[in-house]
């Protein structure tokens, strides 16, 4: 018995070198896209190595080879902090217009989207929990359930964990608790009403696990992936002679690191897919002539296929929240705990060390030279996707639930749970010490006043996790840009 335990370490030690050594195992058929000839056949092509794009090479027969094409590069190497729980801020704040696993997208609300291999897996705060019922009911996508839930199983195997509470988040479970966002149902993955522990996508010791993973499940001998590939459009070939669609895509056009261009043909019967994301396959259809006539006319781009509703359609999650710093710093923790109120909020929170560069009056510094680090704990609510216009909190109803929301976290700050982050004063009073903007009178004392919390619902811009362009058509495009609404968490 402890020889076998024994035997069972080693092999883990010798894997976990191994990696270390050679990189993990789907290295072996990943290739700088500067390598792949300007011409080339494919049984099928798929643009984006999100989850979605990834599970998809899992459900093709066999004898495809297929072809994943990834505008980033792997998370792995050169990218420490991209792969631990610490790093998460770093990744999302430094981004370049080049390189960043974390790719800026124009607009004024600082969206961002993953530009590597396991797409925004692979950059976001890793929370893990099942879809809302109603959220498969109302997204537009006739889902066979009994296979839905197949597929998760051996997705959550490879890369989602149970995390262990410390004392930010176990604190915010108890003020959950006590701020009556109850009962508690524990750790599940499925979708709860009220307080509950969710899955992580890092594991134990703080590692990232994201969609690449599951490449190392993929069988070499049928996959390529193309890294550093920047899919410029899809191909799209007129077969107005034959019976059937009048448009059929034939492949893809893209660049490599060097400016140089590719065509990825694909074989008669096979197919370009699309799952860039929510922002990337409604930006390549339109790219590709795909899309509102007038529109794609306005910028002089050929109408391949006219298709009213590419890139209409955007929902976002809206997050709101505060941030303390307190006597005792935290550990670092990203979402662990989330309670799903009925009053249209999803509450989360998260603490991490973050570099800081203004000190309010408040904190006495001797030396006030860098750098400077402080752990700050976030308590967070996200409200389900309004309809994006880039110019939140336009409809009431919206304004409503962040309202709702963080008067809740007002609740929480005020439970006996939060005392320990407290600060005591002279003269035994206790406050926050806030970092940017504190709830309404600090002591949230304006609670019942709507305006003024109204105001603070309107301070804040989010960073969306879904996107709607609410189109299928061809190519297929299967990632979350096809759903008609937006899951909150
Ligand atoms: C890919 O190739 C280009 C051009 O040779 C090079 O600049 C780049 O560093 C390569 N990237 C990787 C990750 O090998
Ligand atoms: C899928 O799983 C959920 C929760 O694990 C369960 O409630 C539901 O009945 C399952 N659906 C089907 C069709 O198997
Ligand atoms: C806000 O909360 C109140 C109860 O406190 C509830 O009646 C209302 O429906 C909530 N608003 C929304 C938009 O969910």
């Amino acid at each position: 018995m402890h020889l076998l335990c024994l035997a069972a370490m080693l092999v883990v030690l010798f894997n976990n070198f191994s990696v270390l050594q050679r990189g993990p195992s789907y290295m072996r058929f990943v290739v700088n896209s500067t390598e792949f000839p300007s011409q080339d056949y494919h049984g099928c092509a798929i643009v984006g190595s999100s989850t979605t794009g990834y599970t998809f090479t899992q459900s093709l027969p066999q004898s495809y080879r297929v072809l994943l094409l990834e505008l980033g590069g792997v998370p792995y190497g050169g990218k420490p902090k991209l792969m631990t729980r610490g790093g998460l801020l770093s990744t999302l704040t430094e981004v370049d217009e080049y390189d960043s696993p974390a790719q800026a997208f124009l607009s004024e609300d600082g969206v961002h989207t993953g530009g590597i291999l396991g797409g925004s897996r692979a950059i976001n705060a890793g929370f893990y929990s099942l879809a809302d019922p109603d959220f498969c009911l109302k997204s537009d996508v006739d889902w066979d359930l009994a296979l839905d839930n197949q597929s998760y199983e051996w997705v959550e195997k490879e890369i989602v964990f149970r995390p262990e509470l410390r004392n930010w988040q176990s604190a915010v479970r108890d003020g959950l608790l006590e701020a009556g966002v109850d009962p508690f149902h524990g750790f599940t993955l499925d979708h709860r009403v009220e307080t509950k522990i969710v899955g992580s996508t890092f594991d134990g010791a703080g590692r990232r696990h994201s969609s690449a993973d599951l490449l190392n499940n993929a069988n070499a001998a049928n996959i390529k992936v193309a890294v550093y590939a920047n899919v410029e459009r899809v191909l799209v070939a007129s077969t107005a002679q034959l019976a059937g669609p009048r448009q059929t895509t034939i492949g893809v056009v893209y660049w490599d690191r060097n400016g140089k261009y590719h065509h990825a043909m694909v074989r008669p019967n096979g197919e370009v897919l699309l799952s860039a994301g929510a922002i990337g396959s409604p930006q390549l259809l339109l790219l590709s002539g795909i899309g509102p006539r007038p529109y794609l006319s306005s910028w002089g781009i050929p109408v391949a296929y006219h298709l009213p509703y590419v890139g209409q359609y955007l929902y976002d999650n809206p997050r709101n929240g505060i941030s303390i710093v307190p006597p005792m710093p935290p550990e670092q923790s990203l979402i662990q705990v989330v309670g799903i109120t009925k009053v249209g909020a999803y509450l989360e929170a998260a603490s991490n060390v973050v570099p800081f560069s203004t000190p309010p009056r408040s904190v006495f510094i001797r030396t006030p030279s860098p750098p400077l680090y402080i752990t700050v704990a976030t308590l967070m609510e996200k409200i389900s996707g309004p309809m994006v216009r880039f110019s939140y909190f336009s409809d009431p109803v919206n304004v409503e639930k962040c309202v709702n929301g963080t008067r809740k976290i007002g609740e929480i700050l005020r439970t006996r749970s939060m005392r320990y982050f407290m600060f005591r004063e002279w003269f035994g009073s206790s406050r926050f010490r806030f970092v940017g903007p504190p709830l309404p009178d600090d002591q949230i004392g304006l609670l019942s006043d709507g305006k003024v919390l109204q105001a603070h619902c309107h301070h804040y811009m989010a960073s969306p996790r879904w996107l709607c362009c609410g189109v299928i058509g061809s190519p297929r495009v299967v990632d979350g840009s096809t759903f008609a609404i937006s899951p909150a968490n």
